[in-house]
Formats: structure tokens, sequence, C-alpha cells
């Protein structure tokens, strides 16, 4: 049985992963990858707009956008044996905003500044000179971004060592 970035999106990981463990047969194996939105970076060249950021992707709101790092606690708590565990940082460093608005299978920049306005961490006013600095970074070849994502593979305890 497998998760992929869907743990995410809910605010209870928790009992979704002690569901997987109640359906999952004997024995059986579970895979369950996500991200850490908290390992989330941007580098335009302009610090105070990359700790906004940072900042901001720290914050769990509604959802466990951070879940990633905690995969291993998560499937072990609910009984699950964990038999490897991996992680892997995606870095974009080239984009041409002139050719989409988003980095190559990310969301663009524009949404990501509306996230951060709903997050109070960018004024309504600022989105604009949020969204023209960043393209500007990346047309002149000064732009990167890191996201790190984990996995954890486990399987079902046998019945006498739970
Ligand atoms: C980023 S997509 C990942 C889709 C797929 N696992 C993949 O790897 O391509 C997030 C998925 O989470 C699902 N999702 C979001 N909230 C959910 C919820 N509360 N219960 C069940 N699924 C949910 C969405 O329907 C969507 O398919």
């Amino acid at each position: 049985m497998r998760s992929e970035r869907t743990l995410q999106w809910l605010n209870d990981p928790a009992a979704a992963v002690a569901e997987m463990s109640r359906v999952v047969r004997p024995q059986g194996r579970i895979s369950v990858i996500d991200t850490d939105w908290s390992t989330f970076s941007i580098d335009v060249g302009d610090d105070v707009l990359a700790a906004r950021v940072r900042n901001a992707m720290r914050d769990e709101r509604g959802r466990s956008s951070n879940i990633g790092r905690r995969l291993h606690d998560l499937v072990r708590d609910v009984g699950f044996e964990p038999i490897a565990g991996t992680q892997a940082t995606q870095t974009w460093s080239s984009w041409n905003p002139n050719d989409s608005p988003a980095p190559d299978g990310c969301f663009s920049l524009r949404s990501l500044a509306e996230d951060l306005v709903a997050r109070d961490q960018l004024a309504a006013e600022d989105c604009d000179r949020f969204v023209t600095t960043t393209h500007e970074a990346a047309l002149r070849g000064q732009f990167s971004m890191t996201l790190t994502m984990y996995a954890v593979v486990a399987t079902v305890k046998p019945p006498h060592e739970t």
C-alpha cells in the first residue's frame, strides 16, 4: 500500500496511517512519501524575501505541511516496523518566467506570494513586487529553490511482536 504527497493535506495523518495498518494484510508493506515544507527555501538575492518564505513555510496551517520528517515516527507509532527510509532534496536552479509562470513541476511564484499574504507573511500590496523580484532574478540566472521529500517503507509487525 502506498501514499504519496497526500498525508501533508490531512489535519490528522495519524488516523490515515492507522487505517492503513488496519487494512494491510499481515506481513504486508506500506510506503509513505511526503514533503516537509519547512525545508523549502528560495534564493533570489533578497534575504528579507527569503526569510519571509522560510518563516511562512515553517508554520503548519490546518494541514500537516511538515509531515515529511515525521513519517518514521508516524508509522512506528501506529504499530508498523520501519524497514527503510530516505530523503531527497529537489533543487530548481533555472527557470524562464517568460515561458512558464512556474518552475518545472512546481507551483507559480504568484501562488506562493498569495499564500504568504494569506499567512500574514506578506502585505497584499507587496504581492506584485514579490513576483517581479523572483521573475527578474530568474531572468538574470540568479534563482534557486530547494525542497526536501522523505520516504519510509514499513511492514506490519508479526502478531507476537505487537
Ligand atoms: C499532491 S496530490 C498527490 C496525488 C498522488 N498521490 C500523486 O503522487 O501524484 C495530493 C492528493 O491528496 C488528496 N487529498 C487531499 N486532501 C485529502 C483528504 N482530506 N482525504 C483524502 N485525500 C486527500 C488529493 O485528492 C490529491 O489526490
